[in-house]
Parts: structure tokens; sequence; C-alpha cells
């Protein structure tokens, strides 16, 4: 199975920043720290609200990193003069709203279909690869390559709250989006509440090429520190990858074989205990 990339999102450095107001600590930093550890891109969402990166973190980051700049945006005209006027290397088109706590759910490709095409279009060409986040839903994985869009990245934030049978639904609703995507010759990328305990039955599924990642990280860094919360990251996708290659019987009995359905019952405390 092809390597997934791993991209690193710092916005949350950014809010503890954002709390004092002042200088520290620094995403830009924490990119760069990210970079010398191994994340595949940086992951930034420049809100309307400005809640915690900023337009200078932006600037900063399109100046000095050397791996890809992954600009999460609203579909506005200011976050489009935005994205023209740096031009990272992708887009990913967010649904926002000012009094969410976090993206919610995928954008709406088909009832904003008209309003996000001619986005799409300017984005595209100025070179920036654009991808649709959104519910791994066939009608709206359609609309988003109708779009012209040429990534989507699949909401995972419903199967990260849910557990049990309600999960593994969730997971099978995404296997089949990511196959569906594919299929029409979509990249497919996934993120949103992805954690050691839950990321593994994502980046087992062979289509996703990408898991932008972020809160969790941000937040584990505070015990383990950044480098080494990416490389347990890295590790556990790489595991998951790998063991979707090989036949059961050669499996190996480490601790991090849990890229099944039956592995979703596993209750984060024990799994924290197996680390
Ligand atoms: N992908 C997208 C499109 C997002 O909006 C976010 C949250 O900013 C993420 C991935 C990362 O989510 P989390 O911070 O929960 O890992």
């Amino acid at each position: 199975m092809s390597r997934i990339r791993l991209g690193v999102n710092i916005d949350h450095v950014a809010t503890v920043r954002n709390a004092r107001g002042g200088d520290m600590p620094d995403p830009l930093r924490a990119a760069l720290l990210a970079e010398q550890a191994g994340a595949d891109g940086i992951t930034a969402h420049l809100r309307e609200d400005r809640r915690h990166i900023r337009d200078e973190d932006i600037a900063g980051l399109k100046a000095q990193l050397k791996i890809p700049l992954n600009l999460e945006m609203a579909a506005t005209d200011e976050m489009l003069a935005i994205a023209l006027k740096h031009r990272p290397h992708a887009a990913c088109i967010v649904p926002e709203k000012r009094e969410e706590r976090t993206t919610e759910g995928g954008i709406d490709c088909i009832s904003q279909f008209a309003r996000l095409k001619p986005i799409v279009a300017a984005l595209s060409d100025a070179g920036i690869r654009v991808s649709m986040f959104i519910e791994p839903d066939r009608k709206q994985i359609d609309a988003a390559r109708n779009l012209g869009a040429p990534v989507i990245e699949l909401h995972t934030g419903a199967y990260a709250n849910a557990a049990g049978e309600a999960r593994r639904a969730i997971l099978k609703h995404i296997h089949n989006g990511a196959a569906f995507g594919a299929e029409l010759g979509l990249e497919i990328h996934a993120g949103h509440g992805l954690t050691y305990d839950n990321v593994a039955p994502i980046a087992a599924i062979a289509q996703i090429r990408e898991l932008n990642i972020g809160h969790f990280l941000i937040g584990e860094a505070i015990f383990t520190g950044l480098a080494a919360a990416i490389a347990g990251m890295r590790r556990r996708m790489d595991e998951a990858r790998s063991e979707g290659d090989s036949p059961p019987a050669q499996r190996s009995g480490g601790p991090l074989r849990v890229p099944n359905a039956a592995s979703l019952d596993e209750r984060p405390e024990e799994a924290h205990i197996k680390k």
C-alpha cells in the first residue's frame, strides 16, 4: 500500500498564543519543528474571526516552510484574495460558522455549487491544489468532482465522536466514500478528531493518501514534545498501512495491530497502557 502523508495542523499553537495576546508560543516555530520531525505538510486555518491563525502567520509559513502549506479557508472573497496573495501549495475549502467551536461538518457542495465553482476555478488557475472538506457522501463527492477540485478531504469528526457499532458504520461509510472518490479520479484525504486511539482504521483505508491532524498532536505535545507526538502518530499510521498489506497469518503481534473494525472497541485508556 502506498505511504500515507501526515499534514500537521498548527492552529492550536496559535490558540495558546492568543490566550495571552503576545507572540508565544509561535506557530511558525511549531511548523518548522514539525517539518524537522517528519511532517509531510503543514495545515493552518485562517478563520474569519482570526481566533487562532492570523494573516502574518500565513505569510511566515509560506516564506519559511520547505514542505507544502495547506491553507484551510472558507469560501469567501476575503479568503480567496488572501490565498491568491500567498499562493499556498493547497487550499482546503471548509464551511465556517462564527459560533462553532471547530469545523462541525463538511461543506455542502450541492447547495453551494454556484458560489463554490468560481472560487475553485480561481484557486486552480493560480496553481493551488484545491480540496473540498466534505462528508463521505456519494452525492457530495460527485459534486466536489464536478466543481473541478482534484482532492477531497473526508470529514472524520463523526467517526471520532462515535463509539462501537455507530463508529463501525461511519467507518464503513468513509471507506465506501474513499473508494468511490478514488474511482472518480479524486485524491482522497481525511481528517478531524483523529488521535492515537482512532487513527489506525482510517490510515488503513488504501485510497486515503493524506491525513490532517491538529488538536490531538498539539495536546499530546504538552506531555511528550511535538516531535515525539508526530513520531507516535507517524508510527501508528505506518503500522496500520503495513497491516493492510500483509495477509493475516504474517502480521506481527505488536501493540499497534488495530486497523480493523474490531479494534474500534478498544478503550483509550487501554491503548495508553500499551504505548
Ligand atoms: N481537516 C480540516 C479540514 C479541519 O478543518 C481540521 C480542523 O481545523 C482538521 C483537519 C484537523 O482536525 P483536528 O484538529 O481535530 O485534528
